[in-house]
């Protein structure tokens, strides 16, 4: 079972309080309107859901990809989502965006995980030298940069838990000092997905900003009780689409990304006569949760029955995402958005708590 969540924060003293220029507060006990969300490495928005879900309005997001910014406009309609390079629009252009959606000098958090493949333990050959691995950095510039024309009330960064391994410690200590002298009391919160109803084993680090001075308590993600194994989150479903050129999503039976690739291997036909525990043939327990949906590109882990892999819709209800949702692209870009996203029901833990801290400030 998953171990609790751990935590580690970088608390510093209220002597440096943050200044409020042009933002009234409001009285003690009183809720003022939530932060609007800017979130950056949007991706097909599992982090943002969970903001949404718990009230938060996602005003701008920003990816690189052109398929996970379809899936975003398509699940989030009401959001400015731009295709953009961060490392070319840089802080700037960010801000840019920003203002043509948002007026200065409101509340506004900022949410994001960049890639974490520079991070990853799955990654044999990281290094502290992958450029994307600066991206973090990047993450601070930006928000320095919103800082001269928004408050930004918070901050949450999502990554795996490699960031924190020794070959990277320079970059993380960097982060984390940084978030700190942009004037955020800075706490690490270690989750995994199983506790907070999703049946995954996904574990991840959330580093989350709170602005200084402002009596915010502890963010304190609360577990939940949920989905627990495969067979509970896809165990009724029919069979899926397989690829095929020209295929519609008309096509495809009971939810638009229910299709995968075609099985061909001879152990799909004959499977009680393999192990189905190896990399590329990683066959999930009923009765257990799944490891980690993160696949390499022909490596989607093998349904239970042994006799395909999954479906993306698969993986995405083992990600706790919710049926209605659904995701743009090609199977490959399916398959690379549905393993880069935070779960949900975790996103929206995380969201909730961060709310009830900004309540009680
Ligand atoms: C880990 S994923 C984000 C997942 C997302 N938070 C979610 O929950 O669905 C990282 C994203 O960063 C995007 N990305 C990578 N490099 C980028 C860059 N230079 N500028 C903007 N986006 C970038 C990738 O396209 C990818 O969608």
């Amino acid at each position: 079972m998953a171990r609790d969540s751990r935590e580690l924060c970088h608390l510093t003293s209220d002597a440096a309080k943050v200044p409020i220029s042009g933002v009234e507060r409001p009285a003690k006990g009183r809720c003022a309107a939530l932060p609007k969300i800017v979130s950056l490495f949007s991706g097909a928005g599992g982090l943002d859901l969970g903001f949404k879900e718990v009230g938060y309005s996602i005003a701008v997001a920003i990816d690189s990809g052109d398929a996970p910014i379809r899936t975003h406009r398509r699940n989030f309609p009401r959001t400015k989502a731009i295709v953009g390079d961060l490392t070319e629009l840089q802080p700037a252009g960010v801000l840019q965006h920003v203002k043509e959606k948002l007026a200065a000098n409101q509340r506004i958090g900022v949410i994001g995980g960049p890639p974490c493949q520079g991070f990853s333990r799955a990654n044999t050959n990281s290094h502290a030298s992958d450029p994307r691995n600066e991206l973090p950095a990047l993450y601070l510039e930006i928000v320095r940069e919103l800082q001269r024309t928004y408050i930004v009330e918070f901050l949450v960064f999502e990554n795996v838990l490699g960031i924190r391994d020794r070959k990277h410690a320079d970059t993380y200590k960097a982060l984390v000092d940084g978030m700190t002298g942009l004037g955020f009391d800075v706490c690490a919160k270690e989750l995994c997905a199983t506790d907070f109803g999703v049946p995954q084993y996904r574990r991840r680090i959330v580093l989350l900003g709170m602005r200084r001075g402002q009596g915010y308590p502890p963010v304190r993600p609360r577990k939940r009780k949920g989905v627990e194994t495969v067979r509970q989150a896809i165990g009724t479903l029919g069979a899926p689409a397989f690829f095929e050129y020209g295929l519609l999503a008309e096509d495809i039976p009971v939810h638009p990304n229910h299709w995968t690739m075609r099985p061909k291997s001879a152990r799909f036909i004959n499977p009680e006569g393999h192990s189905g525990d190896g990399r590329s043939f990683k066959r999930l327990s009923w009765n257990a949760p799944s490891p980690t949906i993160a696949f390499g590109h022909r490596e989607i882990h093998v349904h239970p029955s042994g006799r395909r892999r999954l479906s993306i819709y698969e993986a995405m209800l083992l990600q706790g995402f919710p049926e209605a949702y659904v995701i743009e692209g090609n199977l490959s870009e399916q398959v690379t958005q549905i393993s880069n996203a935070v779960p949900p029901p975790l996103a929206r833990s995380v969201a909730s708590a961060v709310k009830l801290a900004l309540n009680r400030g």
